[in-house]
């Protein structure tokens, strides 16, 4: 066996393809614009064409990695909980992001396609992740989805009822109702939630990873 027919030559080059067909697929939207859904369908359509993908979605990060200080406090200090814990202020939510970007990017470089399904309201923060993500890659690596779902629909699905607690004051600083939503100026992707069907917008989102050779 000649050396360019080794194991691990073949195994070494095999992972750069990989890193190649990885990216962020980072969805952002009002609570309720159908993020979690369309990326979930995306997600399953992936695996039907053999794509490795992955879902990182907002409420179950905000459980684990990004946990709540109040979810922290059952098993730390309060000191801990209260250093660590994300809330939904500004910074907070840069924090989320920033980890959010720094996993995602760790699940590119494993040759995933890596669905993000957060609100990410702030532009600034959208725009460090992609950076985060592309000064390890290429451009492509990164592809913006606006699920542009208005908030009346939104609010009308409210599929958790927190729409209904931010208009009552229980929430506070809910996104769209008493903080804002920065919609993005330039997304690769701009998805009408409010007006098609999960399967029509995953497949616009199938449909643009083929167009740059993320799935085949
Ligand atoms: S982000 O703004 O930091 O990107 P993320 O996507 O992680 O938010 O979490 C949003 C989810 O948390 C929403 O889908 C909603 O279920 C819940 N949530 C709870 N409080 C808020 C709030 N103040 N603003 C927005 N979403 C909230």
């Amino acid at each position: 066996m000649s050396e360019s027919d080794s194991p691990t030559i073949v195994k070494w080059h095999s992972a750069s393809v990989e890193r190649a067909r990885g990216c962020v697929v980072w969805f952002t939207g009002l609570s309720g614009s159908g993020k979690s859904t369309v990326a979930n369908r995306v997600d399953e359509l992936l695996a039907n064409l053999g794509t490795p993908s992955f879902v990182l979605d907002g409420d179950n990060v905000r459980h684990g990695l990004n946990a709540t200080p109040q979810i922290l406090a059952q098993r730390h200090s309060t000191e801990f909980a209260e250093r660590f814990g994300l809330t939904f202020s500004s910074i907070d939510r840069e924090e989320n992001i920033r980890r959010i970007a720094c996993v995602a990017e760790l699940f590119v470089a494993a040759g995933l396609v890596t669905l993000t399904a957060f609100v990410s309201p702030f532009r600034r923060d959208r725009d460090l992740a992609r950076q985060l993500v592309v000064e390890r890659g290429g451009v492509e690596d990164f592809v913006e989805v606006f699920v542009d779902t208005p908030i009346e629909i939104c609010e009308t699905r409210d599929p958790k009822g927190l729409y209904k607690k931010a208009r009552a004051g229980e929430i506070k600083n809910f996104t769209g109702i008493s903080d804002p939503y920065e919609s993005p100026n330039h997304p690769e992707l701009h998805l009408a939630g409010g007006s098609k069907s999960i399967d029509e917008l995953a497949n616009e989102v199938v449909d643009y990873l083929r167009k740059i050779k993320k799935v085949f």
